[in-house]
């Protein structure tokens, strides 16, 4: 029997009622559970009855209505399938059931106790950042991690004739660029082979020339190769070579997961998002950005939704969103930092998915496959492996075959090699990555291809 905690409040605001609705506990919000209520039309009509007969009992009533149906798993040979599918990818990734069961209610966006979660968010994130609310703000931003990442360089940029320098080593530092062409700010480039960590000396070059750059960005974790860059080396040399300049570090697949001295590696603004190694839904992203940064920045942005002068301000006055807030992730990741706590924090996360990339390269390696990277540049987020040269390899029917198992793995993203990707974060265990290998092992078998496979 699945136990639900039903919306204690019923919302009349414009945007977030579920009003429409005979009650909160919908249709969807169940099969979130990863359970099918086979009698669900039963329990609606059976519920239609209660509600015409006493609205104002109707939650108490439908709760236990719905403790009092029968309940079975939801298999992935139907039409609609309800299964749980195994994430192995950079993102969305699996969270727990205890996180997506936090945000089975409503909760209205001015409820005191959502912005006590607002709060403990944004005071947590600089905790587990390292770093004092004297020094630093943390501003959580509305969509994805790109829309953070698009935000902070609007927001700390002036409007006119400022110039940055991305670092890039693969598709996120690309999209830095790309960023910066968008909202007409000059950037500079210094790219990476995309399987090689960004090199400390290189850059040290780049920024001895004549040129002087307002901003310096670089990704810690590149997660379309799997690379860690040493931001720590990048950030002393910024400082020491211009040190008017700001550091920006793209860490969205790496907060909270692999650490990062923030103060010791120069970084003004650092940028994750909810659904990576946090672990939380996605929904929201956040910047965590040196105060004396910000307070300079009003009037930057060239775009309202995305500017974080703006956004730090009011959450400062009232820990209220200027625009609709992501209320159900918010209140999910509230439970994911729970769970961070518990495991250790990243430490705890770290041991985890390092764990986890220790099995899927031992099986792998077994198997035959190549890793794309050379071990001294690779993390334990994600791992990137050549497509063996089987005439019988082919990556979409690879893909189809074990997602038809619910393993869903990811393609590669570096532009001269034929690669997939297999992730290690999100809410997957060692057992999870022996599951995988399995998987794998059998769908070889399935398409003909001979194992150990072949180069
Ligand atoms: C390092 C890095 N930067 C940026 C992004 C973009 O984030 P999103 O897809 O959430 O917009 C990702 C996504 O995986 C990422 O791994």
């Amino acid at each position: 029997m699945i136990s639900l905690s039903p919306a204690k409040k019923c919302l009349f605001t414009p945007c977030l009622s579920t009003l429409a609705r005979p009650c909160h506990i919908t249709r969807s919000s169940l099969l979130t559970t990863g359970y099918f209520l086979s009698s669900y039309h039963d329990f609606v009509s059976r519920f239609s009855q209660c509600h015409k007969s006493s609205p104002y009992h109707s939650i108490s009533r439908a709760r236990s209505q719905i403790n009092s149906l029968p309940t079975r798993r939801y298999f992935s040979s139907s039409p609609c399938s309800l299964a749980e599918k195994k994430l192995f990818t950079p993102g969305p990734l699996g969270v727990t059931l205890n996180v997506k069961e936090a945000m089975l209610r409503d909760v209205g966006s001015r409820d005191s106790e959502f912005i006590e979660c607002v709060k403990f968010i944004r005071h947590k994130l600089l905790d587990i950042a390292g770093v004092s609310d004297e020094d630093f703000c943390c501003i959580p931003v509305q969509g994805s991690g790109t829309f953070a990442v698009d935000a902070a360089f609007q927001t700390v940029l002036p409007r006119e004739g400022a110039r940055a320098l991305v670092i890039e080593n693969g598709s996120y530092g690309k999209r830095m660029v790309k960023i910066c062409e968008s909202a007409g700010i000059e950037v500079h480039t210094q790219s990476f082979r995309e399987d090689q960590a960004v090199e400390p000396e290189v850059v040290e070059d780049a920024l001895q020339g004549p040129v002087t750059y307002d901003l310096v960005a670089v990704v810690h974790s590149e997660t379309s190769s799997g690379v860690i860059n040493p931001v720590t080396e990048v950030g002393r040399i910024v400082k020491e070579n211009n040190p008017d300049s700001l550091f920006l570090v793209d860490a969205i697949s790496s907060f909270g997961a692999v650490s990062l001295d923030i103060e010791k590696s120069n970084i003004d603004i650092i940028i994750s998002s909810a659904n990576k190694c946090l672990q939380g839904v996605p929904g929201f992203a956040f910047v965590i950005a040196r105060n004396s940064v910000i307070a300079q920045c009003k009037g930057n942005s060239r775009s309202l939704a995305l500017d974080l002068y703006d956004q730090v301000v009011q959450l400062d006055k009232t820990s209220q969103f200027r625009f609709t807030p992501p209320t159900h992730s918010m209140l999910a990741f509230k439970r994911a930092l729970e769970e961070f706590e518990a495991e250790g924090r990243t430490e705890g996360r770290s041991k985890r998915y390092a764990a986890n990339r220790a099995v899927l390269c031992e099986g792998m390696t077994k198997l035959g496959f190549q890793e794309l990277l050379d071990p001294s540049v690779a993390g334990y987020i994600i791992t990137s492996y050549r497509y063996p040269k089987d005439p019988n390899f082919n990556f979409p029917d690879f893909y189809n075959r074990l997602n038809e198992k619910d393993f869903v793995i990811y393609p590669g993203k570096v532009l001269d090699a034929d690669c997939f990707r297999i992730g290690s974060i999100g809410d997957l265990h060692p057992a999870d990555m022996a599951a995988l290998l399995v998987a794998v092992e059998e769908v070889c078998h399935d398409m003909g291809i001979k194992l150990p496979v072949q180069y």
